[in-house]
Formats: structure tokens, sequence, C-alpha cells
């Protein structure tokens, strides 16, 4: 039986309910562009909304880490991975939660504890030390000396600056074939992190002292590699029941062994389950040159460049062979893949078109090129025209000089990139057409409506009103709020003569960049500040809106024209939708 399909029915007969993964991007949180964690969707209920299905909830969700990207072509490291997680909103709090942990590690995965070992918080000036989570290891039969108290930096978890936060416990397995050492010590990698636990019992306050929680609530999450691979013994990832078919397929097609080539071929099969990932995601993300669709192209001409370097033709079919592998593993578990099937392969067969004719002139031009340079650095003039003139991203040309101990003046990259960005708008009268940037005109004022129309409905029907997710196509905005209940008429026609007003009366767009806590500390409206990124942009819209959002925006609302909305409807409990359009 697969681990997810174990560990659900294993938190079902604990009373949980199942979740659906969200989608991988996120559809709540404008400062993060991929869902990274398990509980990263859960963030408003975490902070004590009341979630439909109940105060048990587990499930396994789709994660992308763009972080680990340059690590990609080890043992251990994806850029998509699956998290388990179990949750629990003020409900059971570490007694539960650790005895379940125990339960399905010994009982069910049948581990035997003398390859488990745990770390629990060591306490600080202003938190106490976690002895309870000890004290409840201790109590099912984990010795002392496998119990590691560790400070904040590998103990501690919230997901942002200020809000709900404690300590978490985390379980390690001896992964090796040597007997496990009577002492635990973190610092020996043979112990492998497998399940993390965390203890939401304080709200980090802006003062920056900690307040015990009303609610009290736990967040976990298990990694499906990781576990997997030390179920089945491996200490190479990509040697599992997850890669085994897709690395037998790359030795395969190009004729050579995963034993010569291990991180090409980690590589290329990393990328590829990735990008059926994401391009068959709901959001139909397709590759450009910003945000998610940037980080999909990146991955699709990292991975064609790769298949190249191991002789693979890369005008072969040989992408949708494996892509199509990947689909068979992942649907029963994500069935939109198979309904988006044809998108993720004309997103590989658009994109492999593009790059595949430019990749062998870009290389030969690189090759040429280095071979005449004064110093150790590739100047800003190749590196833009590698992009330019070859399609070669930045990353990549960052990549291939360090193949050859060589650096690359980014900086200059940056500055020239924007001088063309910034050319190219002019030309085409303040329109963004092609190449730079793939948002219409349209989307940028749908976007700038979205950000009105949230403010409205917060003035109209009160401000438990917090963004619950958007889309936005060139023809409408689609944005969901929560609310309980139906929007009447006058609440509708309020909501549309406020935006309207606003259009109306020409209020400037600004952009402001700041650090997150800045961001919190202006009242800025964001579903949650994203663990990962310290600076945020944040669009002031007169004085009637502020959000952490990454753009783009109009400039002034008056480009807008009239707002109207279509559509009010329920999405799910407690959250409505509204589709509006702009004539
Ligand atoms: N949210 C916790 C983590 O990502 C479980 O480690």
């Amino acid at each position: 039986m697969n681990i997810k399909d174990l560990y659900i029915d294993f938190f079902l007969s604990k009373g949980h309910k199942k979740l659906n993964s969200a989608p991988i991007i996120p559809e709540n949180d404008p400062t993060c562009l991929f869902n990274s964690a398990g509980m990263q969707p859960l963030v408003p209920y975490l902070m004590g909304q009341k979630h439909p299905l109940g105060k048990r909830l587990t499930n396994f969700q789709k994660c992308f880490r763009l972080t680990d990207l340059d690590q990609i072509g080890d043992k251990t490291h994806h850029t998509f991975f699956e998290m388990l997680g179990n949750w629990s909103l003020g409900d059971y709090f570490k007694d539960e939660s650790i005895r379940w942990s125990f339960e399905f590690l010994t009982e069910h995965l049948h581990i035997p504890v003398e390859k488990l070992a745990v770390s629990v918080f060591k306490g600080n000036d202003l938190v106490p030390a976690d002895n309870e989570s000890a004290d409840i290891w201790k109590s099912l039969g984990i010795p002392n000396e496998r119990i590691a108290y560790l400070g904040e930096e590998d103990n501690w978890w919230s997901p942002g600056p200020t809000g709900p936060c404690g300590p978490d416990s985390e379980i390690f397995y001896w992964s090796s074939k040597e007997p496990a050492p009577t002492k635990f010590d973190p610092k020996d990698e043979r112990w492998v992190e497998i399940w993390n636990n965390v203890f939401m019992q304080y709200n980090h306050k802006e003062d920056g002292s900690f307040e015990p929680l009303a609610h009290k609530n736990v967040d976990t999450g298990m990694g499906v590699e990781r576990v997997t691979a030390v179920l089945e013994g491996m200490d190479d990832n990509y040697q599992t029941s997850i890669w085994k078919d897709i690395i037998e397929k790359i030795e395969e097609v190009s004729n050579l062994s995963y034993q010569d080539y291990p991180k090409e071929m980690r590589i290329i099969a990393d990328h590829i389950r990735s990008i059926v990932i994401i391009s068959g995601d709901d959001a139909k993300i397709v590759p450009s040159n910003t945000d998610q669709g940037y980080i999909l192209r990146r991955l699709i001409r990292r991975m064609i460049r790769y298949a190249k370097k191991i002789n693979i033709d890369i005008n072969s079919d040989f992408d949708i062979e494996l892509a199509n592998m990947i689909i068979d593993k992942y649907k029963k578990y994500y069935p939109e893949l198979e309904k988006n099937k044809e998108q993720i392969f004309n997103v590989l067969t658009t994109e492999k078109k593009k790059f595949a004719r430019t990749l062998e002139k870009g290389l030969r031009e690189f090759d040429k090129s280095i071979k005449h340079l004064e110093n150790d650095k590739i100047d800003a003039s190749l590196a833009f025209k590698l992009y330019d003139t070859y399609g070669f991203p930045i990353e990549l040309t960052e990549e291939l000089a360090s193949e050859h101990h060589l650096k690359v003046d980014t900086e200059g990259f940056k500055q020239k990139f924007k001088e063309h960005q910034e050319k190219s708008r002019a030309g085409s009268k303040g329109k963004f057409k092609g190449g730079l940037s793939s948002t219409s005109e349209m989307d940028i004022k749908y976007h700038t409506a979205t950000h009105l129309l949230n403010a409205a409905l917060k003035i109209v029907l009160g401000s438990h009103v917090h963004q619950m997710g958007s889309n936005i196509t060139p023809e409408r905005l689609r944005f969901d709020f929560s609310h309980d209940s139906k929007m009447t008429d006058e609440e509708k026609r309020k909501t549309e003569q406020l935006v309207n007003k606003w259009i109306n009366e020409g209020l400037k767009v600004e952009k402001l960049e700041m650090t997150k806590e800045e961001a919190l500390k202006t009242g800025a409206e964001a579903m949650f500040a994203s663990k990962y990124a310290d600076i945020v942009t944040v669009y002031k819209i007169g004085d009637v809106s502020t959000e952490i959002c990454g753009g783009p925006h109009v400039k002034n609302t008056k480009e807008l024209g009239k707002f109207i909305i279509k559509k009010e409807e329920a999405s799910s409990s407690g959250v409505r939708r509204i589709k509006a359009i702009l004539e």
C-alpha cells in the first residue's frame, strides 16, 4: 500500500477529515509563488478561522521549493515534493499528537523503536523548555539519551514574524546499516529527520512577547520522498520506488547508465515531475518571463540542456514519454493531471520547440566567447545576448559559467534587462507586449480592480471579509472571500458603487517595497506573510487599499473603466465568490 493511503487511513481512524491537496499555486497568498508546506493553505484556520470540515484534518499536499533548485542533482533534494500532514485546530494537543506519530511509525510502518530519536525545544529567556513533549516521548519508550534539546533554529516554528507559533518536536530515523548508537547526536547525518510536529501554543506579539494561546493547534509535516527512502532502506531517494522507473526510462533513452551520470539523470527526473505538476495545475501556468511561468520555463530549459548533455535526442518525444509516466503515477492522487494532460503536453512541446532551436547555437556562442575573455567574468552584454537571442535564462548562463569556473556580471545583466524592458514598454505605448511580460493590459486592470473590490467588500459587509482566492483572465475577475451568507442586491449595488466611485476619483496606485514586518505594521492586507519572503511589495491605492502583492497594477484607478458585478454565488462553506467585469 502507498504511504499516502496508509497515512490518511490512519488519521481518518483517529477522527480526522481528509482535505484535498490545495493547488500548487497558492490561491490566497500573493506573496508566495508556490505552496511550500502542507500547512500553508491552512494558515487562516490556524489563525482562528473556523474550518468547514472541523477541528481534525489530514492530507497530502503538493509542495514546491525553488530554494532547493541548486541542490538538485544530489541524492536527497527535490523541487517538488509531497508533504503528509495532520492538524488539530484547537482540539487535541501534544499528548495525542506525539502518541499517534509514535503509533503510526512503529505499528503501521513497523519501524523499530531502536531506530528512532527525537528533538524538543530547549527553551530560552522568553519561553520555557518543552519538557511536556519530552515526558510524553519517554512514556512511550524513547530513552533519555535519544532525546535532544535544541534551540530556536531547530525546534521553533512559525509561519510569520508575529502570530501563532510554538516549539516543535522532530522525529529522526537511523538510516545506516550499522547499529544505532545509544546516544542521539543530531549532527550525525545518518539520523534522518522524517516528521515534524509543531505545537502552536503562543501568540508572538508585536512587542516581542509570547502570550499563551487560548486555542492551541497542532501542525505536522512528513515528506513522502524521505520517508519512502527510509522505509525502502535507500540512501538515494532517486533509487526508491518513486523514481525507479523514471530513472530506468532515462537510462534507456540516453543509452547511458545511472551509475555514471547520477547528477544529470536526477535533474531530468526531478524537473520533469515538477513541470508536470506545475503545468497540470488548474491555475494553467504557461512558460513566461514572470513569476511561476518563469520558473516553469527555467525548469523546462534546464531539463532540456541536461538531456542534451547525456546525448538524449532532444527533438524526440522523450519528455512526453516521461511526462506520461508521471501523470500515470500521480493521477490517482491529483486527478487534475489527467484532466489537464493536453495542457501539459502543449506546454512541453511549445517550450521545447522554442528552446531546442537556439540551444545548440547559444552553447556554441558561449564556448566561442569564453575563449576570448579578458578575466574570469562573463560580462553583461554576453549574458544579455545569451538571454535575448538564444533564450538562456540568466540562471542557465550562471550554471554554464560555474561549470567553467567563471563568474557572471549578474548585476550588469539585470540593469540591461531593465533598460530593455523599459524601451520595449515605451515602444508599445504602455502596453506589455509579448517577450518580457506575459501579463496583458486587461489582466493588470482586473488585478487592480480586485484590490478595490476587496476593500469595498470590507466596508459593505464588514471587516471579517478576507480574500480566499482570486483568478484573473483578460475577460473577467473572480474573487473568493470569507462571508457566510448570500449578498443582497442592495449589498451588491453598494459594492459596485464604491468601486466605481474610487475609479472615478482617479486614485494613485503606489508601489512600495518594505520588510514584511513593516508591511504588517502598516496594516497591509495579506492572508499571511510567507515564511520565506523577507522583502515584500505593497500596493497602496489612494487611502482605500493597502495590500501585500506582487503586482503589476495600473498607475491610476481612472484607467479601469466601469466595474460591474456579474455574479455572486457560494464557493464553499463560508466562502462566497464574485465574478465581475470592467467595461
Ligand atoms: N509546518 C511544519 C513544517 O513545514 C510542519 O515543518
